[in-house]
């Protein structure tokens, strides 16, 4: 894929209309309040929300939030799905559920850090959203309801992607963690507009595409998470890059089962053995070092004030489940890390929001805090345990993208980032 994508910067947006696709699927409160948790999200978009209101463009903001589900019909298919009571799904409830995805929070947020007024749309192409549109002023700033409001966005609808090309003369995407989805708004839009990225976007392609395609060496890449099913393909491609690849978390024990080890009551992805025996092979006909725990932390129950001790790796008994990495194999990932290069974290090495199984996947992110390598954080749950811990500012580049940096990571094409123009 090229990474090499005009910019803001290479396009001319005084006093044009710039429709502007950005990532604010930020988590909100469980209690419905509207209350945004973590405006990380929002924050990454304001350097060039700024840049285009400085540079005297009128800006049609828009994002989708969360997975709403667009007719009553799918939503009780849904509900039933899960397992829920006939009788307890109702109309009200469904209309809630969209309610709670409406983009005022992010407008009122937005607008304090922005220290401007936000104008809100009630819709995205329909009349008001066309209306606020057309009235817009170069440097105020319009937000569309959520993307996902219209059927057409997640499938790539045409006549969505024209509807809403035709309020802007320009399109800048900035949704990083979108650039997976092949939406209306996030590629099909770029057809029909000059596309160009914003700055969080760029810094994206630098960071993770410059550690893929050209990184300091050695690169090390630290992968955990529960399960060797969601990380085939970044395992695969890594095994062609990187120098040292270090397995951690759940996943581990089915490498581990694989190789003939005791397991207990592990997580363990039995239809993924082959696959583990599969990629030690590659790894050694590659030249990669592949580094697996040697220890194991384990707990009689999945809780966190559940009894453990320490057990060599393919020792765990019976009625025992691993829960985090042991002592000495933290000793052995902190020291494939301290001569690195580069670094790619992708997954937590045990149960980090247990703190008594949280020693592994701390003293791995200590040991990056430490390193004078790149240090690369993937986003979703390593972005989240680095930030947990305290080491968010010690890092070189935390991903605003979860699936999206995972499947960038697999070496996959982006559609968000290949519907750009290049350079
Ligand atoms: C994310 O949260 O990873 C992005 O906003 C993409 O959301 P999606 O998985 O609902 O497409």
């Amino acid at each position: 894929m090229n990474y090499s994508k005009k910019t803001v910067k290479d396009v001319d947006v005084k006093g044009k209309k710039v429709l502007l696709r950005c990532d604010f699927n930020v988590p909100m409160a469980k209690d419905g309040s509207g209350v945004i948790t973590d405006d990380k999200r929002i924050r990454a978009a304001l350097p060039t929300i700024q840049y285009l209101l400085d540079q005297g463009a009128a800006v049609i903001a828009c994002s989708h939030m969360g997975k709403p589900v667009a007719t009553f019909e799918s939503y009780k298919k849904k509900q039933l799905e899960k397992g829920k009571d006939e009788a307890s799904i109702t109309e009200e409830k469904w209309k809630k559920s969209l309610a709670e995805l409406r983009m005022e929070p992010v407008a009122a947020r937005l607008g304090e850090l922005l220290g401007k007024p936000v104008i809100l749309a009630d819709d995205v192409v329909g009349p008001d959203a066309q209306a606020k549109a057309a009235a817009l002023k170069p440097g105020e700033i319009l937000l569309l309801q959520n993307t996902r409001f219209e059927k057409g966005e997640t499938k790539n609808d045409p006549a969505l992607a024209k509807a809403m090309a035709d309020m802007a003369e320009v399109y800048v995407s900035d949704a990083f963690g979108a650039v997976h989805r092949a939406h209306a708004s996030t590629a099909g839009v770029a057809a029909h507009l000059p596309a160009v990225s914003g700055f969080l976007i760029q810094k994206e392609l630098d960071f993770i595409g410059g550690a893929l395609a050209n990184p300091k060496r050695p690169l090390v890449a630290i992968l955990g998470g529960s399960k060797v099913s969601s990380k085939i393909g970044v395992i695969n491609n890594l095994l062609e890059i990187a120098d040292t690849i270090i397995i951690g978390g759940g996943m581990a024990y089915t490498f581990s089962a694989a190789q003939g080890g005791k397991v207990g009551n592990s997580l363990l992805e039995e239809d993924w053995k082959d696959y583990s025996l599969e990629m030690i092979q590659k790894a050694k006909d590659k030249g990669v070092k592949l580094l697996l725990p040697v220890d194991t932390v384990i707990a009689d129950a999945f809780a966190p004030d559940a009894n453990s001790q320490v057990v060599k790796a393919g020792e765990i008994p019976d009625g025992w489940e691993g829960l985090d990495i042991g002592p000495e194999t933290v000793k052995l990932y902190c020291d494939a890390v301290a001569d690195a290069g580069t670094v790619i974290w992708n997954g937590p090495m045990g149960v980090f929001e247990f703190e008594k199984f949280a020693a592994g996947t701390k003293a791995v992110a200590e040991a990056l805090s430490k390193t004078s390598a790149i240090t690369i954080i993937g986003g979703g749950d390593s972005a989240a345990a680095v930030q947990q811990l305290g080491y968010a500012d010690k890092m070189t580049h935390i991903s605003t993208g979860g699936g999206a940096s995972l499947e960038f990571m697999e070496g996959k094409e982006l559609p968000g980032v290949a519907c750009l123009l290049d350079k």
